[in-house]
């Protein structure tokens, strides 16, 4: 499967990225960068320095959004640090950008593979909302879009309902939620239901690859965070459950085609996905039809994360 990623790479989308490189299932064709846990250019640098690690350094990566379409910038480094490696400060990649911004990026390639490109968004979807204003027949050139990001029925994790890259530009996701391409949301629902364990940490500490010894440093920060919050030792893994869900390899047991629309104005609402489901409780009177999204409810995310982790611990540096 064709797929070009959009990440704020963070932690658990450096995670979600080393199992799209550990999944022969994807062909990565590019992967951009938007702010969201931190800067663009940063997370730009932090995909670089994943890629070195990995050795797949062929991979291009393009520098996206610095800013959300009409809001202010804003991170979120008290869950991935300061410089969202979970403050290992990492050495740098010594790798450079492609050159191409990243909306110019999605452009090129889902013109040059026409009804074959999944876009994988998961971050803040300014970059998707800018290649749409730029290219308004991407709908029509791309196979579908499989993002994380909102919540249907889960509490917010930024505010009451809202989920962060939803809410860090809630214009752009407006924006991607009205276009007419098929799109398939890996919300809350089902992220805060696929938690990296103890066990998982121990498979990867096992492994001892060069990889998987780059991520245990670099996961620790968020672990500690999550764990905190939770109660329990235990971070939710959300990004990598899109990229699971891209390729078919995640276990769905529950999703619906559902309008979904995005709170803009400000207020406790702000940046909510608000998915109408009164086509599920009463169809005969309110009908789903010429929805574009499919909502993803319910999944197994623990057979999915003990399949995400073997899959990177058997990961082999090339
Ligand atoms: C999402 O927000 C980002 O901080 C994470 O990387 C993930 O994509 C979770 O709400
Ligand atoms: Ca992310």
């Amino acid at each position: 499967m064709k797929i070009v990623l959009d990440c704020d790479t963070g932690i658990d989308d450096a995670v979600a990225i080393a199992y799209a490189l550990a999944c022969p299932e994807a062909e990565i064709l590019g992967i951009g960068s938007v702010l969201g846990n931190v800067e663009s250019d940063l997370a730009a640098e932090n995909t670089l320095k994943l890629l070195k690690v990995a050795g797949r350094t062929e991979v291009p990566v393009a520098l996206g959004a610095h800013r959300p379409l009409v809001r202010p910038p804003g991170y979120a480094k008290f869950v991935h640090g300061e410089d969202g490696l979970g403050n290992t400060y990492m050495p740098p990649s010594g790798l450079s950008v492609s050159g191409e911004h990243a909306a110019d990026q999605i452009i090129r390639l889902a013109r040059q593979h026409p009804g074959e490109v999944t876009l994988v968004p998961v971050g803040r979807l300014t970059n998707l909302a800018l290649a749409l204003h730029k290219e308004p027949q991407l709908p029509s050139l791309v196979k579908g879009v499989v993002l994380m990001g909102g919540a249907a029925t889960a509490p917010g994790n930024v505010g009451p309902v809202a989920e962060a890259n939803i809410w860090g530009d809630p214009e752009a996701a407006s924006v991607v939620f009205a276009a007419p391409w098929p799109i398939t949301m890996v919300g809350l629902d089902v992220t805060m239901a696929s938690l990296l364990l103890e066990k998982h940490l121990e498979c990867w500490r096992e492994a001892d690859t060069p990889l998987t010894r780059w991520l245990l440093a670099v996961v620790d920060f968020y672990f500690e965070y999550y764990s905190a919050s939770f109660g329990r030792r235990a971070c939710a893994m959300h990004d990598s459950v899109a990229v699971g869900i891209a390729l078919g390899l995640v276990m769905e047991q529950e999703s619906h085609l559902l309008p979904v629309s995005v709170v803009t104005h400000d207020g406790p609402a702000m940046g909510q996905t608000v998915v109408d489901r009164r086509p599920l409780v009463t169809p005969g009177r309110y009908s789903a039809e010429g929805a574009n999204t499919r909502v993803m409810m319910k999944i197994d995310g623990e057979a999915f994360i003990d399949h995400m982790v073997e899959r990177i611990a058997l990961y082999q540096v090339r």
